[in-house]
């Protein structure tokens, strides 16, 4: 009898240490079979060299005080975007965006505006005065290639950026945050370049996909997709802490080793950015949206804001996003992705924080739109 629970046991002991070296040896290694959405295996070359600006990336994210490592938020109120009562009015119709009206709350039941009412009546939120009047005089300048943006520039912005996105898609997939951005960036093309809403709308596409639930989509959201067009991807908030659990790491990594075995219609890889994620502005140790106190924002840029200050009760950040650089972004990359890193100037911006993760609009996202532009700019022409 006991020769019999003996063997037994021996090979359940086998069967589950060869489960774990399977699951373990699929983390690190790069998938054999051909699913339908995998490229073949001849153009998914391994790619061995790190993105030339890794170790400038790197070391922003190593670095407490990251939005000074990258650049600097400066006082030019003639360099920001100058919106119009009809631009205003764009971008009022994103859900988590107008700070600049305290009646907003009053003309819809939409649960974000209430929430931020409350919070604001709580004081539990704070703004600088451009974003409550929605004239942000800030604007974000930096020496390093990877971090500059094309300036606002009255006179030549509007011919430039109509020029660079002649003819071109920009394809966007995330959260709620880049809904925001497709917004902003939908209501710039309108009410600044002149496009139409049809052309604004054919010219910014958006997938919403929180932590890879819709990675079986892409290749139809990107079916029309052509060389020349361009995407930006962003998974973050949902896939850390709060959302995943204490493990979340462990899945945060398969997913963005999966990202390298999709196919994106005809992109090339070097037009597809993974953006990084900007931190959550609760306070660390303060409370979150789930809870019943909470403290976020600020009254103005803050350029030494650290990443431990954030994170209300998920603290990923800077974690999350140096994981995001080893993977697609060291010489471990198997794609050779663009990285868009949009985190470090936001660790400054907390003032412009719509609830503690969304941003008012008008708000530093153009920033992000005008970082895009140099980098199809350098690329294009
Ligand atoms: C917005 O507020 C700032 C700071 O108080 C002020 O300098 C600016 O003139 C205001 N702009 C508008 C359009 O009200
Ligand atoms: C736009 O791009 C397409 C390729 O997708 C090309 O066939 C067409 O000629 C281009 N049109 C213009 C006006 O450049
Ligand atoms: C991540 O976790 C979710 C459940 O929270 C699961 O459905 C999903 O398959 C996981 N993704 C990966 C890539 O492990
Ligand atoms: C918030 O406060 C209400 C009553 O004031 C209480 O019933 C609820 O449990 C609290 N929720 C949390 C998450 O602390």
């Amino acid at each position: 009898m006991t020769w019999i629970v003996r063997v037994f046991a021996a090979v359940t002991v086998l069967t589950v240490y060869y489960s774990c070296l399977v699951s373990f040896l699929q983390t690190i290694l790069p998938p054999v079979s051909q699913s339908p959405i995998s490229k073949d295996s001849s153009d998914l070359a391994a790619t061995t060299t790190a993105l030339p600006e890794y170790d400038l990336l790197w070391r922003v994210h190593s670095t407490p005080e990251a939005a000074s490592a990258a650049g600097r938020w400066v006082h030019r109120p003639h360099q920001a975007l100058q919106y119009s009562t009809a631009h205003l009015q764009c971008l009022d119709q994103e859900r988590q965006g107008n700070c600049h009206d305290p009646d907003a709350w009053k003309y819809s039941n939409d649960k974000a505006k209430q929430s931020r009412h409350r919070a604001i009546l709580k004081q539990a939120v704070a703004n600088s005065p451009g974003i409550l009047n929605a004239s942000d005089p800030w604007v974000w300048e930096s020496d390093y290639g990877p971090y500059q943006v094309l300036p606002y520039d009255a006179a030549i912005y509007k011919e430039r950026v109509r020029k660079l996105l002649h003819n071109r898609t920009i394809y966007l997939i995330g959260d709620s945050v880049t809904r925001q951005w497709a917004q902003v960036l939908r209501c710039e093309l309108m009410h600044i370049l002149d496009y139409s809403q049809e052309e604004a709308e054919r010219t910014i596409q958006r997938l919403a996909d929180f932590c890879g639930e819709a990675l079986p989509q892409v290749p139809t959201f990107l079916q029309n997709a052509q060389p020349h067009d361009y995407l930006v991807m962003n998974y973050g908030h949902h896939c850390g802490r709060g959302v995943k659990g204490p493990e979340w790491s462990t899945n945060y990594t398969k997913l963005l080793s999966h990202l390298q075995d999709l196919r994106y219609g005809h992109l090339p890889d070097s037009h597809i950015f993974v953006r990084t994620t900007e931190p959550r502005h609760f306070l660390r140790g303060a409370g979150d949206w789930n809870t019943n106190s909470s403290q976020a924002g600020g009254s103005q840029p803050n350029m030494h804001a650290k990443w431990s200050l954030y994170g209300g009760n998920s603290p990923e950040q800077p974690m999350q996003n140096k994981l995001l650089l080893r993977i697609l972004a060291s010489e471990k990359r198997r794609r050779p992705f663009q990285i868009l890193d949009t985190a470090p100037l936001m660790l400054a911006r907390a003032d412009a924080s719509f609830d503690g993760t969304h941003f008012c609009l008008p708000g530093p996202h153009q920033l992000w739109s005008q970082m895009l532009y140099y980098r199809i700019e350098q690329q294009e022409l």
